[in-house]
């Protein structure tokens, strides 16, 4: 039997490079299997990449909180007295319990539930119960505030915080994919992000479901019960024939549908008030059309002559998953090999009637989500992936990810973008664990600068 799992022990730079095949296009399923690998991920991906935290909407006063993660480490983002947003580690410094239990609210300042360490909304230690009695002065409390993220920043009022101070600033680490994947959100204007984020876990490992999400090959089988239902029409969505994947550094990607240049001539000539008719009339009915409204005249020169055209799903590695129209945003938080927890937010233009809001959230609820009609099919299939990668056979044969492998050219834009337009393809999924690779394999941001993988050309 060819065993490839070793016990025990980190892998090797040269193991993490056998991992994937980009020549062949395909995967080692202890990936998703092993302790060691994703301890490695929480380290020299998680901690160095920027996370997404929030967007200014969830926390306009002062005091305002929001909790999130970056990897294993569970952030307080907050706005504090000044205005400015803190992204602040949710440990307290003297035993490491937890200060805020709380997803969301205001606060005046963290108390700790254990020994009533007090901090600020900046993370400065306050107060310290037994100051005089117990330390008897001989404390300073100047040393001892909460641990902050290295750098914290946004882009149309969405934040990101990143642990380590060496990570290029937020503008270059989204370059022109991730810019283009949240000017997707902005497209339509100012937008806010209604309270209540959909959060469930799934059983599988959080690779898998990033995967998926540029995963356009598996909508027509595993969403058949979404058509057959009527909740949606899977083939107007499809467009199997006008496909599009962008690659971005780092690993950035958008994958899915793309309006094709004639059709995007005829939005182009169209007024504002004319494409608002068509989103007022309901989703376009034509198969050879894109599905979502057209967007508006704004967003060419937000978006660019490319971006303009994505309907696909961008991921803002390692994992921000921006839905196709901008309505929701989701992560995808590791819990161990095995787990990951799924957040989604839905996000809408302020402008929108309210009536229309309530219809949008509802409809956002029964898409994805623990109660979506997409999201339920997809889960069983993460679970199941994963699972089978824990049998010492099974997890000796690795995954197919070879779809399209060298039968498409690189086009290219002023913008300097790199895209494929073709069917349906495995391109993205390739580009994502090239550069998992790398970033496992950097030991610190210099290096991953220096080599981090070129975009493509040529022949892909
Ligand atoms: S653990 Fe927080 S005050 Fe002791
Ligand atoms: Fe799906």
């Amino acid at each position: 039997m060819d065993l490839v799992q070793e016990p025990g022990g980190a892998p090797s730079k040269s193991e993490i490079r056998s991992y994937f095949d980009p020549a062949e296009g395909t995967l080692d399923r202890r990936v998703f299997a092993d302790q060691e690998i994703y301890d490695l991920e929480m380290r020299n991906i998680f901690a160095r990449a920027w996370n997404f935290m929030c967007h200014e909407s969830q926390i306009p006063n002062p005091g305002d909180y929001f909790i999130n993660y970056i990897g294993e480490d569970q952030v307080i983002v907050v706005r504090d007295r000044k205005g400015e947003v803190q992204v602040l580690l949710n440990t307290c410094r003297h035993r490491g319990n937890a200060l805020c239990r709380a997803e969301q609210g205001n606060a005046k300042s963290f108390v700790c539930s254990y020994h009533g360490w007090n901090y600020d909304l900046n993370g400065d230690l306050i107060g310290v119960p037994g100051m005089t009695a117990y330390y008897r002065k001989d404390f300073d409390k100047s040393q001892w505030g909460l641990a902050r993220a290295a750098q914290v920043d946004h882009l149309h009022g969405f934040y990101f915080a990143t642990l380590d101070p060496d990570t290029p600033p937020l503008p270059d680490y989204l370059g022109e994919v991730g810019r283009i994947g949240l000017g997707l959100l902005a497209a339509n204007g100012p937008v806010e992000i209604v309270d209540g984020i959909q959060k469930n876990v799934i059983d599988c490992n959080w690779k898998i479901a990033v995967d998926n999400l540029f995963d356009w090959y598996h909508v027509q089988y595993s969403h058949a019960s979404a058509g057959m239902a009527g909740f949606m029409d899977i083939a107007a969505i499809l467009h199997p024939k006008h496909q599009m994947v962008m690659f971005g550094d780092y690993g950035h990607a958008i994958s899915g549908p793309v309006i094709t240049p004639e059709r995007q001539a005829e939005i182009d000539a169209m007024t504002d008030d004319e494409r608002l008719a068509i989103a007022a009339a309901g989703m376009l009915k034509d198969p050879s059309k894109p599905v979502v409204p057209p967007r508006l005249s704004a967003a060419r020169e937000l978006l660019g002559p490319t971006g303009v055209r994505c309907m696909g799903h961008p991921n803002i590695f390692p994992n921000l998953w921006i839905s196709t129209n901008g309505t929701q945003l989701s992560l995808r938080l590791p819990r161990g090999p095995f787990a990951t927890e799924i957040w989604w937010f839905t996000v809408l233009p302020k402008a929108l009637p309210e009536e229309v809001k309530k219809k949008q959230i509802a409809f956002s609820a029964h898409l994805f989500g623990p109660a979506g009609m997409l999201e339920q099919d997809d889960g069983e299939n993460w679970s199941q992936s994963t699972r089978a990668s824990r049998g010492v056979k099974a997890r000796s044969y690795r995954h197919h990810m070879a779809m399209g492998l060298g039968q498409d050219e690189v086009l290219t834009d002023a913008t300097g973008t790199s895209r494929v337009e073709t069917t349906i393809s495995e391109h993205a999924q390739r580009w994502l664990y090239t550069n998992w690779m790398n970033w496992l394999t950097a030991d610190d941001w210099a290096e991953l600068k220096a080599n981090h993988p070129a975009l493509p050309k040529g022949r892909v």
